[in-house]
């Protein structure tokens, strides 16, 4: 592996519904997740997270194993619901106390700790009020922000505040394959709107309670590839372009969406996209793939679709295309399209859930893209694999395993795998 600069970042990233469990301990309320994973037919296998990684009651466990992994940052997510139970009011003590024992943990250990502030458990209460559909849940998320920093923020350098607006929006609220199971098709701009006001108000609340404090939010990035050269398909892959990039990094970056004839002026209001287009410290970048499209029949909900990759191409045990040259096209594309504007870059996420052996490979190949990118002038300042553990994948249940150790659903044991030895060595010889 080539060199990296010094004083580069290494780190591995979770999320808390994915591996906490304890969904009914220290007073968490419920999100829409638990209530998603207790809808019959929503997730594989009919799996749910009350137990998950059980990190909840593993916190020493797990900081052992960052610790003897030698990373720089870990990348955890703070759960709404259990700073504040039903989203809104006072603080549960009992939450943040969790959160406190995890950041001081991980000090003590020599790691950075950086929290995302919302990795999609919504409190359903709020859900019930409209969720993301209701602008109020903006001003909520700026309150529960400010409870959190005011217990955490003399020991956080750095905060995330939301993981991949776009996916959040399209699998939750467009497409329904993730809580809270909307259909909206692309009558979704709303709860896009709301999300990045919701992630420039918490800018702002972190700027006011914690100045010294570095901002930035976890977006995803994949470039859309046509899969054929018919103009159809060509459009369609031009179209997601401008349904990603130009509805959830222009107007961070930009202070303005990309012409799109869904995008609702009724819904932005005077200043919004000021708030909203808040300086940033850094951008994370979260990047599996790029995505193969072409255009969807007419009577879809949505005008574009998922395509096979080529033949030949590998794919990961999520189906995904293993395109590493995509990798570093993105992070090029990405400069060339916001120039001056783009703030320094961290990889927030890049993994895949394959056998050891394969997902050595994918990241070895992934890290030599990113360095290609780096060599082509972006400004990359960190890397973050997805993930520390095997969790639990979303709608897809416990089955892909994106972990850097291996756990045992049955008995919760962790057993590192061959990527975590080869990343501890990788980290090492790097530094
Ligand atoms: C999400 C993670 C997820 C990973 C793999 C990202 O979109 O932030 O929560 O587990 O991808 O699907």
């Amino acid at each position: 592996m080539k060199r990296f600069p010094s004083g580069f970042l290494w780190g591995v990233s979770t999320s808390a519904f994915q591996i906490e469990g304890a969904l009914a301990e220290g007073g968490r309320g419920p999100s829409i997740w638990d209530r998603f994973c207790a809808e019959p037919g929503r997730i594989a296998r009919g799996e749910t997270a009350e137990v998950a990684c059980d990190h909840y009651h593993r916190v020493d466990e797990d900081l052992a194993l960052l610790a003897d992994l030698g990373v720089g940052a870990y990348r955890f997510s703070i759960a709404w619901p259990r700073v504040q139970p039903s989203g809104q009011g006072p603080a549960n003590a009992v939450g943040l106390d969790f959160y406190e024992r995890l950041v001081d943990g991980l000090l003590a250990r020599g790691i950075e700790p950086l929290p995302t502030l919302y990795h999609w458990d919504l409190p359903q209460a709020l859900q019930d009020d409209g969720g993301w559909l209701n602008r109020a849940t903006a001003q909520r998320f700026a309150d529960v922000v400010q409870l959190i920093v005011q217990r955490l923020g003399d020991r956080v350098a750095r905060w995330i505040t939301h993981n991949e607006t776009f996916e959040h929006a399209v699998f939750g609220h467009a497409l329904g394959t993730h809580a809270p199971a909307l259909e909206l098709g692309l009558g979704l701009f709303p709860v896009v709107h709301h999300l990045l006001l919701s992630h420039g108000l918490a800018v702002q609340v972190l700027r006011a309670e914690s100045p010294a404090a570095q901002v930035g939010i976890a977006q995803s990035l994949a470039p859309a590839w046509p899969a054929s050269d018919a103009a159809t398909d060509v459009e369609a892959a031009a179209l997601l372009d401008r349904l990603h990039l130009g509805l959830h990094i222009e107007p961070l970056l930009r202070g303005r969406y990309s012409e799109l004839p869904m995008v609702d002026p009724g819904v932005v209001q005077a200043g919004d996209l000021e708030t909203i287009a808040q300086p940033l410290d850094f951008l994370g970048i979260n990047f599996y793939n790029a995505n193969i499209v072409r255009a969807a029949p007419a009577d879809a909900p949505v005008p574009i679709v998922e395509a096979e990759p080529p033949g030949g191409v590998e794919r990961t045990d999520m189906g995904w295309p293993v395109l590493p040259g995509s990798f570093t096209e993105a992070l090029v594309g990405l400069k060339a399209r916001f120039g001056e504007r783009l703030p320094p870059i961290l990889i927030t996420e890049n993994g895949a859930a394959l056998p050891e052996e394969r997902q050595i490979a994918y990241l070895d190949s992934h890290l030599q893209a990113l360095h290609h990118a780096m060599d082509a002038g972006v400004d990359v300042r960190g890397y973050f694999v997805w993930s520390l553990l095997d969790n639990f994948e979303w709608a897809e249940g416990y089955r892909p395993r994106f972990g850097l150790v291996h756990v045992d659903w049955e008995t919760q044991r962790r057993t590192p795998k061959a990527s975590y030895r080869w990343y501890r060595a990788l980290i090492a010889a790097q530094r």
